[in-house]
């Protein structure tokens, strides 16, 4: 299992465990974590899964792709290292991994 941290914009940290292949979007919706409202299911249709990681390590993360980078225009707050949770896949070397949850999404 991978851990993955949840930091609120009211300070609160949220763990949550995640299986190799799992999206971090399923994870956190599977958790709980209703700051990702995730509208279109993962389709990268929607930028409601916006997630900032923490400076220092997005570079544990492979590159947004087209698309994800096209959908990032639509967040309300985007920053240089926001992602799109539904297109951030679970794997060992991202355990420990701090992602800021945006304090709104549209
Ligand atoms: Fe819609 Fe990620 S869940 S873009």
């Amino acid at each position: 299992m991978t851990s993955i941290h949840f930091h609120s914009p009211d300070g609160t940290v949220r763990v949550v465990e995640g299986r190799d292949g799992q999206t971090v979007m399923e994870v956190a919706t599977a958790n709980g974590i209703s700051e990702i409202e995730a509208d279109c299911g993962g389709a990268c249709a929607c930028a409601t899964c916006h997630v900032v990681v923490e400076e220092g390590l997005a570079d544990r993360l492979p590159a947004p792709s087209v698309l994800e980078k096209d959908m990032l225009d639509f967040v309300a707050e985007p920053t240089p290292t926001s992602r799109l949770s539904c297109q951030l896949r679970i794997e060992p070397s991202l355990d420990g991994l701090i992602l800021h949850l945006p304090s709104r999404q549209t």
